[in-house]
């Protein structure tokens, strides 16, 4: 079975081995930054990453990774799933990305190609898309559905009496 979980530091030298096999930057990666990052385990060995940096009410889609062994099973869809969702709950708009071999797989998750210029300045500025992702790297957008408010639902339920 696959359990998918928080990344911790001792996971840490995994993470990085799998995004290097995978041909993707680990440069930048810092043990802080696993606050945003999930894994997913089988059998104990991390087996898939994905993390999300966020800048305010916009973030930035990183190191989705699956060992060849176990792709094709959904891991990836169920990592990005959960970042998403944990995206949206705390307030997140915008989910960005920048990617030169998985353009197909992320428009299908909704993601859409945009100009580099067009991703806010936050983003910009980080090292991901200053120096390591090269020019010809797609930059993508996805605008994430925000939870409603109270009275948001209230109206939609019918319940609101002005
Ligand atoms: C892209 C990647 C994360 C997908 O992981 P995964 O766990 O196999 O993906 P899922 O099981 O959720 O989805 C599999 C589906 O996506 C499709 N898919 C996989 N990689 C794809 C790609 N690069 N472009 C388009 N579609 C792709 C598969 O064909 C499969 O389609 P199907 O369900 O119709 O058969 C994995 O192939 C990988 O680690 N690639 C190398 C690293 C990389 O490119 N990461 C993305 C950049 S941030």
């Amino acid at each position: 079975m696959t359990d998918y979980g928080q990344a911790s530091v001792e996971d840490l030298p995994a993470i990085l081995a799998l995004l290097k096999s995978c041909g993707l930057p680990t440069q930048d990666i810092t043990p802080a930054m696993l606050g945003g990052f999930l894994v997913a385990r089988h059998g104990g060995r991390v087996v898939g990453v994905a993390g999300v940096l966020p800048a305010g009410t916009d973030a930035l889609l990183r190191s989705v990774a699956v060992a060849p062994d176990h792709r094709g099973l959904g891991i990836a869809e169920r990592l990005c799933d959960i970042l998403e969702q944990r995206a949206t709950q705390a307030g997140i708009a915008n989910l960005y990305l920048l990617t030169q071999t998985a353009e197909g797989y992320f428009a299908q998750r909704g993601f859409r190609p945009i100009e580099r210029a067009q991703a806010p300045g936050a983003l910009q500025a980080t090292a991901e898309f200053q120096q390591l992702c090269p020019a010809s790297a797609v930059c993508m957008r996805k605008a994430l559905q925000l939870p409603r408010t109270e009275a948001e639902r209230g109206r939609a339920a019918g319940l609101d009496s002005a």
